[in-house]
């Protein structure tokens, strides 16, 4: 804080989950600050950190050079430090101050509970972490109807939910949405596409990191499908996860398999899918791996795409969203870049939380 604090407003911000992108995002928050004084007269004062094994509080706000020395210590030993209380629901419930911006960067479903209590404890939320809006019907209920952003869930920083909202909001119609949610499932396509074997195909985009060290959490679609139930369910669509359509890209019976077996036996996948491909392809369309949310359904799906879609033309690692609607129909509206990234994903996160903040007013 500067001499200029006075002139400051400060909004209180809790993080759930201390992995690469909320390690980015406060990061980003401690050297936006001065732009933060700038633009919007805020100051964020982060006032607690969780990890899956503790929660680091100081209600004071926890100094940058704290915040820098928690980033340090949890890169080096996985931990926040000593300091830590035990992750509890109870606690959290109990101790956040109204007017907190609780920001989900976690990757579990066990943050559900803290949420849900946002709407009667007058907290915000931003979310990174599509698991609470991609699960219970009801969880997605209860969140949307708080002070709530979501940007990165889909696409990471790409504007995909604010235009879909706007959208929504100016009374358009939208007809149809399709997308290429997965920058990991479209270099795959892509590699299919030129020829390239899967067996091979799968092991390139792990060596180079574009898969999970698990690459079936990958090649399962569910990453997508939560994708695009979100989505649908912005529109307006009562689906569960089990409503979506998810063509997995390998055949169930190869989830019992450690990871080394299965990137062996991954080959026996080469011929079938080469047919697949091969019949999606004909008359030069596009291999994708693509989302559609439209009359009331959605599915994630390998699909060939003609040279009039959009999806054929974006950079296969990139992510893409069409909108076709009632102003946007010979057109239809793109959104397209890159889809993931940790340091990305946490641009888009403080952009929400600067965004929410406002809407909250700026006390
Ligand atoms: N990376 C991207 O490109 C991207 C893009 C868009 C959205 N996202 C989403 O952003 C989220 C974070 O991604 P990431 O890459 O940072 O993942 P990550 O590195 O695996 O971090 C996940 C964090 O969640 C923490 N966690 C687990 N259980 C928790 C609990 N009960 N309470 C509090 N924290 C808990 C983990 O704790 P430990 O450190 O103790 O394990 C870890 O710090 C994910 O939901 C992901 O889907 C990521």
């Amino acid at each position: 804080m500067t001499e200029t604090s006075s002139h400051l407003s400060f909004r209180r911000i809790f993080v759930l989950g201390f992995g690469g992108v909320g390690r980015a995002l406060v990061r980003q928050i401690i050297s936006a600050r001065e732009l933060h004084a700038k633009r919007n007269r805020l100051y964020l004062q982060i006032i607690g950190l969780a990890d899956s094994s503790g929660v680091y509080v100081d209600f004071a706000g926890i100094t940058d050079q704290r915040l820098g020395q928690l980033i340090e210590t949890k890169t080096k030993t996985g931990r926040l430090g000593v300091e830590q209380i035990p992750f509890s629901t109870s606690y959290l419930v109990s101790a956040l101050p109204a007017g907190t911006i609780i920001v989900d960067t976690s990757a579990t479903n066990q943050t559900v509970p803290v949420l849900l209590e946002a709407g009667r404890r007058d907290w915000g939320i931003v979310l990174a972490n599509k698991l609470p809006l991609a699960g219970e019907l009801a969880w997605f209920d209860g969140i949307t109807m708080v002070p709530a952003r979501w940007e990165t869930t889909v696409g990471a920083a790409l504007p995909v939910i604010a235009t879909l909202n706007t959208l929504l909001n100016s009374g358009d119609h939208v007809q149809r949405i399709e997308g290429s949610l997965s920058g990991t499932l479209g270099y795959i396509a892509a590699q299919l596409e030129a020829g390239i074997r899967f067996g091979d195909a799968v092991r390139d985009a792990r060596q180079r990191g574009y898969t999970e060290p698990d690459p079936r959490q990958d090649l399962g679609g569910l990453d997508a499908a939560r994708k695009a139930l979100i989505l649908a369910r912005m529109l307006g669509y009562r689906l569960e996860m089990h409503d979506v359509s998810v063509e997995s890209l390998y055949p169930s019976e190869m989830d019992g398999l450690s990871v080394d077996e299965f990137m062996h036996e991954v080959d026996r996948l080469n011929e079938p899918m080469a047919r697949r491909a091969t019949e999606l392809t004909r008359a030069g369309r596009k291999l994708r791996y693509t989302a559609l949310v439209e009359d009331g359904a959605c599915q994630v799906a390998l699909a060939g795409v003609d040279s009039q879609n959009k999806l054929g033309t974006i950079r296969t690692s990139d992510s893409m969203v069409v909108f076709t609607t009632r102003f946007y129909r010979d057109n239809p509206l793109a959104i397209s870049g890159r889809g993931a990234g940790q340091e990305v994903t946490a641009s888009g996160v403080l952009g929400d939380i600067i965004g929410l903040s406002r809407e909250l007013g700026l006390r």
